[in-house]
């Protein structure tokens, strides 16, 4: 736990009990930057009471020095800079060296860094035939969840991760690995063969390659294209503690090796409350199919007995403008405009219900603003991607993310299994019912037809 005991503050917190009349004192650790905390490990100790806090709204379920995020003020940092520099001026694989590393690269470690992801773009072959025994209708992200947990069976001189090179070749593979896996799962929906990695070409350029080339044809892509990929993963490589990310740290802390907790990251990542959004933000543009029905859906998603949400807006974190959308936005007129597609009626209708919803007292109340998937997927679609492959994008730019986290709480000395507890609200102690005498329950009603 780094720098425990520097931030350790002064001055506490004191909770008193109106019921026996006792106070505690709880220390408050000072953040490097955003909120303090309330260090609460002695309360059940010295309480006997738990707290309380479903989808961990306040709590902090660890400590971390990879990203910052100031949701009030639209502010994301990797390692202390800016997500707008970083989108600017850097391509990813620099992205990955300093969330791995905590530094931006020298020229010759960016360079060293380059050939090592590069020595691992290939899969094993025998996992290639892995993808066979998939239907061919499966979802991308199905067949993501699986390679990418099968990587643990193929890989075993990179699965003791108390050994730090085993540590390393893991991560490196798995930044390195995932376009493949990622390309081939699409290749093997459509019926394509699959394309083997190019390692002459970028981390991004070798993606689109490996998705889009077919073996009886010179593949040709622009340079801005290539740039909006590698953009796209950049604006996606971490997060701090989301739901993927706190799902391959929760998994890691029993000690699974970490190609087994990247797989569950995806899994979690997969849920369109997260990742699946940009997928279901297309399929909500689409459905909206014309600017002139966006007051019905903007009053669908305000109605509180409909379940429809605007999805791409709103944010657990960020109460203000997600500063990735910004960045995705100037990128989705780039993209159009080099594809010659700026009279795409996806993006007019996107555009559109942005600027009523950010006038609408709902969403102004509620300080619901577009996230980063509200305009990714026009980007993704405009460059040929089918929807179910969107969050397989997502799910690639955040690998990095992952895995830099994971080795983070891995090198934490005081690293323990993440075990949550509860409030228990179900039957206390009763005795055992005998078969003859129980009741037909009517959830099972559709059993006994
Ligand atoms: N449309 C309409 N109302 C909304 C929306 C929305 N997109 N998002 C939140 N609200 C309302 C919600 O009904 C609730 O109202 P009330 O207080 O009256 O019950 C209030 O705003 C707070 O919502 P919440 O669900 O308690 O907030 P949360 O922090 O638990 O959820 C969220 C965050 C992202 C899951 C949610 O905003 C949402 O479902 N958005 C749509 C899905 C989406 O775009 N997800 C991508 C997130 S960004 C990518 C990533 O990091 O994975």
């Amino acid at each position: 736990m780094a720098d425990y005991e520097d931030n350790k503050q002064n001055t506490s917190f004191t909770l008193f009990n109106n019921e026996t009349g006792k106070s505690y004192e709880l220390p408050v650790i000072k953040g490097k930057d955003g909120p303090n905390v309330l260090d609460i490990r002695k309360l059940y100790q010295e309480t006997g009471m738990f707290t309380y806090d479903p989808g961990f709204t306040s709590t902090a379920s660890c400590d971390s020095s990879i990203t910052f995020i100031d949701g009030n003020k639209g502010i994301l940092r990797h390692r202390g800079y800016d997500i707008h520099e970083l989108a600017s001026h850097s391509e990813f694989l620099e992205v990955c060296y300093l969330l791995l590393h905590g530094d931006l690269p020298s020229p010759e470690d960016k360079q060293k860094f380059k050939d090592v992801i590069r020595n691992h773009t290939m899969l094993h072959e025998q996992l290639v035939h892995l993808y066979r025994g998939f239907r061919r209708d499966a979802h991308p992200m199905a067949i993501m969840v699986g390679v990418v947990g099968a990587l643990s069976a193929f890989y075993h001189d990179s699965t003791d991760f108390s050994d730090i090179n085993q540590r390393m070749i893991a991560c490196h593979r798995l930044i390195a690995k995932i376009p493949t896996i990622g390309a081939m799962a699409y290749k093997y929906s459509i019926g394509q063969p699959f394309v083997y990695p190019r390692n002459d070409l970028s981390y991004a350029e070798n993606f689109l390659y490996m998705t889009f080339s077919v073996p009886t044809e010179e593949f040709k892509i622009s340079k801005k294209i290539v740039q909006a990929m590698d953009r796209f993963f950049v604006l996606h490589a971490d997060h701090e503690q989301n739901a993927s990310t706190s799902t391959v740290r929760l998994a890691g802390s029993s000690g699974a090796n970490p190609f087994a907790c990247i797989a569950a990251g995806i899994a979690s990542l997969w849920g369109p409350a997260h990742g699946g959004a940009n997928e279901a933000v297309i399929k909500m543009l689409e459905e909206i199919g014309d600017v002139k029905n966006i007051p019905e859906f903007i009053n669908k998603a305000k109605d509180k007995n409909d379940p429809f949400r605007l999805m791409g807006f709103g944010h657990r974190v960020y109460k203000n403008y997600d500063p990735r959308a910004s960045v995705m936005k100037e990128s989705a007129h780039e993209v159009l405009e080099e594809l010659n597609k700026l009279d795409d009626p996806l993006l007019k209708i996107a555009i559109e219900l942005e600027k009523i919803a950010l006038k609408d007292e709902y969403f102004i109340e509620k300080k619901l603003f577009p996230n980063v998937d509200f305009y990714s997927g026009i980007i993704l679609k405009a460059l040929g991607f089918p929807t179910s492959m969107f969050t397989v994008l997502f799910a690639i730019g955040r690998t990095v993310g992952w895995i830099s986290q994971w080795k983070e709480m891995i090198e934490d000395p005081i690293n323990k299994i993440g075990r949550p507890r509860q409030l228990y609200l179900g039957k206390t102690s009763r005795e055992f019912q005998k078969e003859s005498t129980r009741e037909k329950k009517s959830i099972f009603k559709w059993l006994w037809k």
